[in-house]
């Protein structure tokens, strides 16, 4: 063990924490720093159900238990929304299935669709500072597969290929009462939303991941956009999220 392990193990001994130290530095023209929010409610600690499904889906996503929460609540309470579940943005399918896991308790049995490339981040453009393309290409349809199957989960179809662009005919007459945006790019972002916005009840969700970090800076600049229009309710989440709700 190192010094600096050491260190950290006798000061966590006196009940102490420590954490790295992360100066504000603005990327993209705007301001990125330590969050830490001093509230304390932790519903996911009384969550059981979720506490497991958290904990299977764990090794296959890069969201954390926080945002990882907020879908899960957000999800139970589409039960009063006809339209189905979108996530673009699979990767190894954790956040995915989560979705698909809490959705099978809804009334109306909506189908969850799951939508990757399975080769990686596509259409990164200027307004994106660290994404070239190809990022987290490191994953398959059939691991996915593999992880919704050992939760038991069969209410979902996988789409293979550039949402929207590859999937018009297959979503075209669809609505969705919610969706989850991980794409971590700008371009990609807008071409999800846009094609979702208009196939969405009133009352319907648009969480974007992505929102919080300097790496997906494209993203912020998209949802500022959306922050002018009559029809949408923006909520600035703090733990990485932002959500658009439909309101007209
Ligand atoms: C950060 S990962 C998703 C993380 C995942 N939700 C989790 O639970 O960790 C971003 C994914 O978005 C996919 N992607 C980006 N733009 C896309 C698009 N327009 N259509 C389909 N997949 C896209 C990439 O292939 C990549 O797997």
């Amino acid at each position: 063990m190192s010094v600096k392990q050491l260190a950290k193990r006798a000061i966590g001994a006196l009940g102490y924490e420590v954490s790295h130290r992360i100066k504000p530095k603005v990327v993209g023209g705007k301001h990125y720093g330590p969050v830490r929010p001093v509230a304390s409610y932790s519903p996911w600690l009384d969550d059981l159900e979720f506490a497991t499904v958290f904990d299977r889906i764990k090794p296959n996503t890069l969201v954390d238990r926080l945002r990882c929460y907020e879908l899960w609540e957000l999800v139970s309470q589409l039960g009063h929304l006809s339209g189905n579940i979108l996530e673009v943005g699979v990767w190894r399918g954790g956040t995915g299935a989560l979705i698909c896991r809490r959705a099978k308790n809804l009334p109306k049995n909506p189908i969850v669709y799951l939508c990757d490339t399975f080769k990686g981040v596509c259409k990164a453009t200027d307004k994106d500072t660290s994404y070239s393309g190809g990022e987290h290409a490191d994953t398959s349809e059939q691991l996915v597969r593999d992880l919704l199957s050992g939760l038991g989960c069969q209410n979902f179809k996988i789409l293979t290929g550039i949402f929207p662009d590859d999937h018009l005919e297959a979503v075209e007459n669809e609505t969705f009462s919610f969706v989850h945006i991980d794409v971590d790019v700008y371009q990609s972002a807008k071409d999800v939303f846009d094609f979702v916005w208009p196939r969405m009840p009133v009352g319907g969700m648009a969480v974007f991941d992505d929102f919080g970090f300097d790496t997906c800076d494209g993203i912020p600049i998209l949802v500022a956009e959306s922050q002018r229009d009559s029809d949408k309710l923006v909520i600035q989440n703090l733990n990485g999220h932002a959500i658009i709700v439909k309101t007209a």
